[in-house]
């Protein structure tokens, strides 16, 4: 079939399997640019398919030759329709690392469940006996609790009061503003437990008890701060709260891997335009802008640029890591420098509609949108005849 972008609101309901591969393709070539490193040789990814968790594994796979199971929930196509993006990610990452010769497979479903935590279990058992790495990477707008049956649904509000700024339709390029209304009862421990650390440690709980964890093994989790600018909506909103939960849960982690000498962290990334971030609120005109300094400076980082920086100068830098005061892995040190967040303050007075194309890189924005559905990329021929019914090789 022809395959062409479809858009309803913040989200594409179309993918394109070619365009997916190239995506996968261009981090690969990136990774294998940057030479390898010394890393986990056995990595579960949960959250694998798409943005930094597939940059991750792309990166384990490709910088050091990593056996990868990847754990995502990801519609497959159907005759006539296409299958979500992180389903054709998937398998063009796996075509290609069967093809370098790597152990690569996944599982498709709901990483919150008990169900898919034992089949992930049983083939690490079978397969890989143990592993030295999990990324979780997780985003979900839900969770349904495995033990209380309980369905949480996560929301972006600010807490205690209105939080009015503006914001961006990236489709329209209109600057308008906006006024969110705080959270209501409820709303920040259903975000805490759909975003929070709980399910880390379930799954890193349930690694250890089956001794799936190699003497050494750490484990990531991915979190973002920001600046002051969008404090009320995102660190100091309901999902800030989860991601203090979730930082949180790296310190009590770090303590349960110490009988392996293991370690846990988390690592504060960079804001960037994924499924999740475009939903956000002040977030596309705030990463607009961010797009064009960091651009302007020759700062600019993606998914795989960031997981490229995580894996090789911090994690697995022979020269040890840095952490912040709070025990925090930073890759958004080059987003949070002080020359770069003063010129976004200046930029964020003078944004409106008629400006933003300027001072804004809402070009670059649209295209990074599309690029996570296989659209925009120059090497893609849009108008052939593609097929949709693309199959996952390593699924189990
Ligand atoms: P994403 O939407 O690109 O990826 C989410 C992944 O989770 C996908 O692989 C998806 O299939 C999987 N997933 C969702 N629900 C699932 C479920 N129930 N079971 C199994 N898999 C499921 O998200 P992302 O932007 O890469 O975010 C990953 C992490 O990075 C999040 O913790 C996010 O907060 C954090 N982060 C994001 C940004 C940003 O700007 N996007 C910045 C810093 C940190
Ligand atoms: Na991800």
């Amino acid at each position: 079939m022809i395959i062409e972008p479809r858009t309803r609101g913040f989200i594409c309901l179309t993918a394109h399997p070619d365009g997916c591969a190239t995506n996968v393709k261009e981090q690969i070539d990136h990774i294998t640019s940057k030479g390898t490193f010394e890393g986990p040789k056995k990595v579960l990814v949960l959250g694998a398919s798409t943005g930094f968790g597939l940059a991750s594994r792309i990166t384990a796979a490709f910088g050091t030759g990593a056996a990868t199971l990847g754990v995502f929930f990801e519609k497959p196509p159907k005759e006539g329709k296409t299958s979500s993006p992180g389903w054709y990610n998937s398998a063009a990452f796996e075509n290609e690392a069967h093809a370098a010769g790597l152990y690569a497979k996944s599982i498709n479903g709901d990483a919150f469940s008990k169900e898919i935590k034992e089949k992930t279990l049983n083939t690490i058992k079978e397969d890989l006996g143990q592993v030295d790495l999990v990324v979780y990477s997780l985003a979900a707008p839900m969770r349904v609790h495995p033990e209380t049956g309980v369905r949480h649904k996560s929301v972006l509000k600010p807490i205690g009061g209105v939080y009015e700024n503006k914001t961006v339709d990236f489709h329209t390029g209109v600057v308008s503003d906006i006024k969110i209304e705080p959270c209501g009862e409820g709303d920040i421990e259903n975000t805490v437990a759909v975003m929070g650390g709980e399910d880390w440690e379930l799954w890193i709980d349930a690694l250890m008890e089956a001794d799936l964890l190699a003497p050494g093994a750490q484990t990531v989790a991915y979190s973002y701060i920001g600046p002051a600018l969008t404090e009320p909506i995102y660190r100091k909103g309901t999902i800030g709260r989860a991601k203090d939960h979730l930082e949180a849960t790296a310190g009590k982690l770090m303590q349960k891997m110490e009988s392996l000498n293991g370690k846990a962290y988390v690592s504060v990334n960079k804001a960037l335009v994924t499924q999740a971030s475009s939903a956000i609120p002040v977030i596309p005109l705030y990463i607009s802008l961010l797009f064009k300094i960091m651009k302007e400076k020759g700062i600019h980082e993606g998914c795989i640029e960031q997981m490229q920086r995580l894996f090789y100068d911090r994690m697995y830098n022979p020269d040890g890591l840095a952490l912040d005061e709070a025990g925090r892995i930073r890759v958004d040190d080059w987003e949070m420098r002080e020359d770069v967040q003063s010129q976004i303050a200046e930029l964020w007075e003078q944004a409106e509609t008629e400006t933003l194309a300027e001072i804004g890189d809402l070009q670059g924005y649209k295209d990074e949108f599309f690029k996570l559905f296989g659209f925009h990329f120059d090497a893609v021929d849009y108008t052939a005849d593609t097929n949709e019914m693309v199959a996952v090789p390593g699924l189990v």
